[in-house]
């Protein structure tokens, strides 16, 4: 019975991993050289660096702006040339994942902490592909991932309280990493993440504006009118929404 349960386990594993890699081999297709491409985070995303470095060895001729210090070791593994906004403030495409995707194509990100960085870079692009697995598609944001919120470490528990006016419950995102004790998470940029537990976000784009509003937060995890194709990858193939 244990053993049955772990194949099953294992066979889900493998199912998710393919999709992955399906959608994000999918979104570098459509790179081409001379491009600036925006590189998004996350172990979606982490297929399509490889094989965006597969293609530069072959003589793909890009330069990458990494949205995270995890992505930008990654492409630099994978010798990814890459740059920064100060140098090329436009991005001809950005590749990026997703926590969840509604039919509109809003978006929670930030699962990966990089939510900031993902969101300015994902502002300079001119088109954003959002690679998934078949499992982020949600009908209402804020029904299977909570929403991350960056907020600054200063007072940060009365940025907390008000952000909890909005959610109604909030954690504190800790170290899951097994070689450090157990301490709240600091992102790229130093700060905290709450992960904010909705019951459903109906109205995206007034709680962004409103989460946004309160003193110490510094940008929360919905993206609204940002993506202009989500390519899916399903135990059926890949599937579009745009
Ligand atoms: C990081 C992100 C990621 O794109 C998001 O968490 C999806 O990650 P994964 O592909 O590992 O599920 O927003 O901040």
């Amino acid at each position: 019975m244990l053993f049955r349960r772990l194949f099953d386990k294992l066979i889900r594993i493998m199912n998710t991993e393919n999709q992955k890699k399906l959608a994000a081999e999918k979104a570098t297709e459509s790179v081409q050289s001379g491009m600036i491409v925006g590189l998004g985070t996350g172990s979606t995303v982490y297929y399509a660096l490889l094989k965006l470095g597969a293609m530069v060895s072959e003589g793909l001729d890009i330069i990458g702006i990494p949205t995270s210090e995890g992505t930008e070791k990654i492409a630099l593994e994978e010798k990814i040339p890459l740059t920064t906004l100060a140098t090329h403030p436009t991005i001809d495409l950005t590749i990026d994942g997703a926590d969840e995707v509604d039919a509109h194509l809003n978006l929670i990100k930030g699962g990966g902490a990089a939510l900031v960085r993902e969101k300015i870079i994902a502002n300079a692009s001119k088109e954003i592909l959002i690679v998934v697995d078949e499992s982020k598609v949600s009908r209402v944001l804020g029904t299977n991932f909570p929403l991350p919120v960056e907020i600054v470490r200063f007072g940060w528990e009365a940025t907390q309280t008000a952000v909890n006016r909005i959610c109604g419950k909030s954690t504190l995102r800790q170290n899951t990493s097994q070689d450090e004790d157990a301490s709240p998470l600091i992102t790229d940029n130093g700060n905290y993440i709450l992960d904010c537990h909705f019951e459903g976000i109906r109205a995206p784009e007034a709680v962004e504006m409103q989460i946004n509003n309160i003193p110490g937060v510094v940008e929360n995890g919905i993206f609204v009118n940002r993506a202009d194709q989500v390519i899916i990858g399903t135990s059926s193939g890949i599937q579009y929404m745009e």
